[in-house]
């Protein structure tokens, strides 16, 4: 029998983590032969909480769920940790300006940085998914220098599944025959969903999605802006923010992360920019990506027009921006 993962939900008394801490325990994220150890953080305030999840998953007796740790210490709920999936963060309140909502996220990211680099097991994975995403992803990167920098991602795979979604609806396809579109730059409305280089298989052979589309106007119209503004119009919808399909893409991403992308098939996520494709280095940006025994790499060589250009250098522009701003926050 396989050793079990240890995996670091943080926040996990919050919606997202509701949702994602039992797909973890049903083996969604690592596969169904792989048991886990769910370790749950979550701030003070919530600890109540916290042990009523650690109790319902108690009661769902999941085969693969080998143990649960819910602490409010960081270093307990940090220590062998595989996988760090890091959901916890300070929300935008009404009136609150960005750089006061920065400087929150800004200091949670660097304390939990120095937790799981002295704690965690090595060669730990660490998904960011709490807002502003990227600029997370980059304070725990810069703050646990002995993380390998590869190791520190942040989620755009719910972004890549919005615009996988947007193209089933307009084509019928399964989503199993569409592949290949990619989510540039920050996980805001800045970002970038990207199908020109998307493709469908069908019964004549593999298509481009433009091809079968076959409507410029809305893919580089609508298209774009529905999935830019899709976290807006669940809030709007549901007055909450997506949970259930940010819970399940974070899983995608650990799975193909760790299991690897299929041949020719590649996957959106939130990566140290290199300055692939001209974009500055020393961001944590969206990139086309492909996965192989556990190490992902950039799509490199792709196309891009001068459309797509200026899209990437906006969403890139925000990135450097959020940087400075996140830096002024440390100072
Ligand atoms: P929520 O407010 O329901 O849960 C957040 C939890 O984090 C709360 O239980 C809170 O007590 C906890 N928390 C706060 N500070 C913490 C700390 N220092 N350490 C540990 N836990 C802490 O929020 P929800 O809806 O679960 O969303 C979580 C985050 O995910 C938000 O920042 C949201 O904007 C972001 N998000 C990101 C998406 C993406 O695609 N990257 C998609 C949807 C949401």
């Amino acid at each position: 029998a396989k050793e079990p993962a240890r995996i670091l939900v943080t926040g996990a008394a919050g919606q997202i983590g509701y949702a994602l801490v039992p797909m973890i325990a049903r083996g969604i994220m690592l596969g169904p032969d792989q048991p886990v150890i769910l370790h749950m953080l979550d701030i003070p305030p919530a600890a109540e909480a916290l042990n009523g999840v650690k109790m319902e998953l108690i009661d769902a007796a999941f085969p693969l769920l080998k143990g649960i740790v819910a602490t409010t210490d960081p270093v307990e709920a940090c220590s062998g940790v595989n996988i760090a999936v890091m959901v916890g963060g300070f929300p935008r309140k009404e009136g609150m300006e960005r750089k006061d909502v920065m400087s929150k996220n800004v200091s949670i990211y660097k304390s939990q940085a120095s937790a799981l680099e002295q704690h965690a097991a090595p060669n730990c994975k660490v998904l960011v998914v709490a807002n502003p995403a990227n600029t997370n992803a980059l304070i725990l990167k810069e703050f646990a220098p002995s993380i390998p920098e590869k190791n520190v991602t942040c989620l755009t795979r719910l972004d890549h599944n919005r615009a996988l979604g947007q193209i089933l609806e307009r084509l019928h396809v399964p989503v199993s025959n569409v592949k290949n579109v990619i989510i540039w730059g920050n996980h805001s409305s800045s970002q970038y969903p990207d199908v020109y280089h998307a493709s469908v298989v069908t019964g004549a052979g593999e298509k481009p999605v433009r091809e079968l589309v076959a409507d410029d106007a809305w893919l580089d119209g609508e298209f774009i802006t529905t999935v830019q503004q899709r976290g807006a119009a669940i809030i709007k919808a549901r007055k909450l923010s997506s949970a259930l399909s940010a819970a399940s893409s974070a899983c995608d991403h650990i799975r193909d992360w760790v299991l690897g992308t299929p041949k020719g098939t590649f996957v959106s996520m939130g990566v140290y920019s290199d300055g692939s494709y001209d974009v500055p280095p020393g961001i944590i940006f969206s990139y086309p990506v492909t996965c192989e025994n556990g190490s992902w790499s950039i799509v490199q060589g792709l196309p891009i027009n001068e459309f797509s250009r200026k899209k990437l250098d906006a969403t890139a522009n925000e990135l450097v921006e959020e940087k400075a701003l996140a830096y002024s926050c440390l100072n």
